[in-house]
């Protein structure tokens, strides 16, 4: 499949202008220097590339390959595989709706197919204004908050086609919108760069983070024994992992 047909433009591509070169070349040694064999810093520098277009572009995959001295073939391989390297140019949001098949029956075939009414723009899509790309993604390990959207990598949990047109009118209109859990937004890009590895310097950002919420708990609480409301009776697990009621 030619690199047109798979969403990138055509190679051989340009180089980055030099300063922009020297910058990332910079950072790509700091990358690099984290791993005993080079190229396992393929994917923190393909996250890099992305934080500076905004997308693997066709000049991000020669540099990832020149730094790497692995093939533009190589480069590119790994950059379709994974379906965190955007191959289009994402939106300052990046916005998933979690259309896998808990998600989908409680409600995300619904809220994706009332997002791109309502943004007037189709899967992996970007609005004319630049503000959010959209995209259906695939389970994001949070069923238990189904149905699930995320804004560049947050969650908004248990999301309707009301409150997801809400969210996305509210990161249009720049006002300011806070995920479920985890850290305050950022844009794309500096998701991006994050996700490549480098510290997030926001006050107070990295604690943020939070930790597991009580659906995700529920199942630790059962196999201790608790008896969480709704359910008929405890269930009290041997040290052999065998369960009897209580
Ligand atoms: S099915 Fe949506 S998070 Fe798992």
């Amino acid at each position: 499949m030619s690199n047109v047909e798979l969403g990138l433009p055509a190679l051989p591509a340009k180089p980055y202008p030099p300063e922009v070169h020297q910058r990332l070349a910079a950072d790509a040694r700091q990358l690099i220097a984290r791993y005993p064999q080079s190229r396992s810093a393929l994917l923190p520098l393909l996250h890099l590339v992305q934080a500076e277009e905004g997308f693997v572009s066709a000049t991000g995959i020669r540099f990832c390959a020149e730094q790497l001295e692995l093939t533009t073939a190589e480069v590119t391989a790994v950059a379709t595989f994974y379906s965190m390297y955007r191959r289009r140019p994402a939106g300052q949001y990046h916005v998933g709706v979690c259309t896998n098949t808990l998600c989908a029956v409680l409600g995300g075939d619904q809220i994706f197919a009332e997002l791109k009414e309502h943004l007037g723009i189709g899967n992996n899509e970007t609005t004319e204004d630049g503000a959010v790309s959209l995209e259906h993604i695939e389970c994001n390990a949070a069923c238990d908050y189904a149905p699930v959207v995320m804004v560049n990598w947050e969650f908004f949990d248990n999301q309707t086609p009301d409150s997801a047109k809400q969210l996305v009118d509210d990161l249009r209109a720049g006002r300011e919108v806070r995920p479920t859990r985890g850290a305050r937004l950022c844009t794309f890009k500096e998701t991006a760069r994050l996700l490549a590895g480098f510290p997030d310097e926001r006050p107070g950002a990295v604690d943020e983070s939070g930790a597991g919420g009580a659906p995700s708990l529920a199942g630790l609480r059962l196999a201790k024994g608790e008896q969480l409301p709704g359910t008929p009776g405890a269930r009290v697990v041997s040290p052999r992992n065998e369960g009897t009621e209580a």
